[in-house]
Order: C-alpha cells, then structure tokens, then sequence
C-alpha cells in the first residue's frame, strides 16, 4: 500500500498495530481479573487517550462505565508546560468509585499526578491508572502506573493517539517523528 501523507513523515515504527493490538488485550484481561465485580469507571484522558480508551474498554468486558476528562499541559509545544489545565470537567460525581484512569502516556508525570490528587479531592474510593506507553527516565513526579503496555525510549513517538501539534494521532500505529518535522 502506498505510504499516506502522514507515514512519509515517520522515521520508524516502534510498535505495529498488531503489537499494539496484543498488548491492549493482555492489559484489558489482566484489569478484567483484578476488578471483577468491582463496577469500575473507567476515565480517559483526552485527547491522546482517545484511540486506546476505545480498545481497552472493549479489550475488558467488565461491567463498568465511561468518563471523560480534558486536560492539557502542552499545548503545541513538545515540552510539558508543567501545569495541567482541566479543559473539559469530569461529567458526573465520582464519589465512592474506582477509578481506571487511562492514559495513552506517562511522560513527565506532571498530568497524572496532579489528576490522581484531583480526583481523590473528588472523593474517589481508589484511583488506578492504566498508560499503554511509559517514558520513566522523563519523570518529574512520583507516580507510577498500575498497567503499562510499553516503555518507550526518550524519542518523540506519535500516533495512536500520541500528537505532535494536534496532527498524527489517526496513525494506526506508533513511531519515531522525522527529526526535521519539529526541528523547521
Ligand atoms: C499528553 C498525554 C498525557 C500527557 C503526558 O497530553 O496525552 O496526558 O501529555 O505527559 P506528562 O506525563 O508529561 O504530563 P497533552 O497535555 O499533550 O494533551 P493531549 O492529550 O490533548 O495531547
């Protein structure tokens, strides 16, 4: 198949979407074990949580419901901002719920952990959180994930959610951005 306008900008695929695929299922049995009758509501974190949330949810066929926050710390800038603004609220109380926080990256850490200190302030029974890629030499926060599908190394990765200036979150998989898309 001829390459799209946004695979010529790729410098190489790190995860296809058959890894990705496989990953998502074993995290989604793994959080379907540990949280059988549990009711759980799960809580994507837009956007780049946006491809990810729809096939864990799907990978997990617990009896849970779905929420979503907005939040943003970087704008169209590669480097995290370091203050996350809520651009979207959660739509409903979440009191006395666990929490399945689901994450397309854990970078910094600086986003993560101020929405679990924000959604136990909401009065959360527990908060996990599940990031299918992980950058752990980046962080400046103490904070870990409960379920993580990859580490990745220190690269700018897009796709599958991942953007670099809002584009390049349609690719179906995950790779390494041509240095001279965000270095003109
Ligand atoms: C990205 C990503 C995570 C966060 C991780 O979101 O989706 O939410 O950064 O980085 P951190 O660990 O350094 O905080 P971004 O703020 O770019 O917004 P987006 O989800 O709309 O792309």
């Amino acid at each position: 198949m001829a390459k799209s306008e946004l695979d010529r900008d790729i410098l190489r695929v790190l995860y296809s979407e058959d890894d990705i695929r496989a990953r998502v299922q074993e995290l989604g049995d793994q959080i379907y074990e540990d949280f059988q009758g549990k009711n759980p509501l799960f809580v994507g974190v837009l956007k780049g949580c946006c491809l990810f949330m729809a096939d864990i949810i799907r990978a997990c066929q617990l009896k849970s419901e779905i929420e979503f926050i907005a939040v943003s710390s970087y704008g169209n800038a590669t480097e995290s901002s370091g203050k996350p603004q809520i651009t979207r609220d959660l739509g409903q109380d979440v009191t006395g719920r666990d929490l399945i926080v689901v994450e397309d990256i854990l970078d910094s850490g600086n986003t993560l952990y101020f929405l679990a200190r924000y959604f136990m302030a909401k009065g959360a029974n527990s908060v996990t959180i599940v990031t299918l890629f992980d950058k752990p030499e980046r962080r400046e926060k103490p904070i870990k994930a409960d379920y993580i599908g990859f580490q990745v190394p220190n690269e700018f990765v897009v796709g599958y959610g991942l953007d670099y200036g809002q584009r390049y979150r349609n690719l179906p998989y995950v790779g390494v951005l041509k240095p001279e898309i965000y270095e003109q």
